[in-house]
C-alpha cells in the first residue's frame, strides 16, 4: 500500500477517535483537526529541507498524526478532553507521548514494517526534546500549529465559553499571549520556522489592530485604547 493509502487509513482512526471530542479553546473534534494541522505543517517545513530523505519525510508525517492520539484516552463523559495525565499512567506510560509512540506502533506495524514504525515512534517519544531532525520538524510543527489563525480560533472560542468579551481578548493577545509566542518562537529548532512564527505572529497583530480599528478602539495615534476591566 501506498503512503497516501496509509494516511488515509491513520486520519480515518483520528475521525473515529475524536470527532465527537471537544475542546475548551479549539471547540468540537479539535484534537482530529489539530493532528491534521500539525501533519500539513511537517509537509510545509520539509518543503524547504532537502538534508530529509522521502522515507523520513513520511514517517514525520505519520508522527504528526499520531502524535497525541492517546489523548483520547482523557476524553471525559461530558466529551472535554482533560489535561490530566491520570490516563497514561493508567496504561503504564509516563506521558502521552509515550503511550501515543506505543499505539502508533502498533498501528504502523502492519502498515510499514516494524522498523519503519518503531523510527516513527521514536520521533513522537523525543518530540518535546527533540535529538534528531526529523524530531525537531515535528517539535516545531507542534508549537506552529498553536500559532496564527489557529490560536485566534483558539481564543475566539475559548472567550466565547468563558465569556470573555472580543476587546478582553484583543488585550490578553497583546498584553499576554503575544509575549507567550515570542518566547516560544526563540525556542523553536529550525530557521524556516522561526520565519513561520514571526509570520503567524504578524499576522495575529494585523488581525487584532484592524478589528480593534472596526470597533472604534483606536485612536488618532493608532494605538489601541483598551479597556482595563
Ligand atoms: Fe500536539
Amino acid at each position: 500500500m501506498t503512503a497516501p493509502t496509509h494516511i488515509a487509513h491513520i486520519k480515518s482512526l483520528l475521525h473515529h477517535a475524536f470527532g465527537e471530542s471537544k475542546e475548551k479553546a479549539g471547540g468540537a473534534a479539535f484534537r482530529e483537526i489539530h493532528s491534521i494541522h500539525v501533519a500539513t505543517i511537517v509537509e510545509e517545513l520539509l518543503s524547504t529541507m532537502s538534508e530529509v530523505s522521502t522515507e523520513e519525510h513520511e514517517e514525520v508525517v505519520y508522527a504528526a498524526l499520531l502524535h497525541d492520539y492517546a489523548k483520547r484516552h482523557r476524553i471525559g463523559e461530558d466529551g472535554y478532553l482533560r489535561g490530566s495525565h491520570a490516563e497514561e499512567e493508567l496504561f503504564g506510560f509516563s506521558s502521552h507521548e509515550i503511550l501515543s509512540a506505543h499505539e502508533a506502533q502498533q498501528i504502523l506495524t502492519p502498515l510499514i514494517g516494524e522498523l519503519r514504525a518503531h523510527r516513527v515512534a521514536e520521533i513522537i517519544t523525543s518530540h518535546s526534546d527533540p535529538k534528531t531532525t526529523t524530531a525537531e520538524v515535528l517539535h516545531d510543527a507542534d508549537e506552529l500549529a498553536e500559532m496564527g489563525l489557529m490560536n485566534f480560533w483558539k481564543m475566539a472560542t475559548y472567550s466565547a465559553i468563558k465569556d470573555r468579551s472580543l476587546p478582553a481578548t484583543i488585550l490578553y493577545w497583546f498584553e499576554e499571549d503575544r509575549q507567550r509566542h515570542l518566547l516560544k518562537s526563540e525556542a523553536l529548532f529550525l530557521d524556516a520556522s522561526k520565519n513561520y512564527a514571526t509570520a503567524s505572529i504578524e499576522m495575529l497583530d494585523m488581525v487584532f489592530k484592524q478589528i480593534s480599528r472596526e470597533i472604534g478602539l483606536t485612536n488618532e495615534n493608532a494605538d489601541i485604547n483598551l479597556p482595563r476591566s
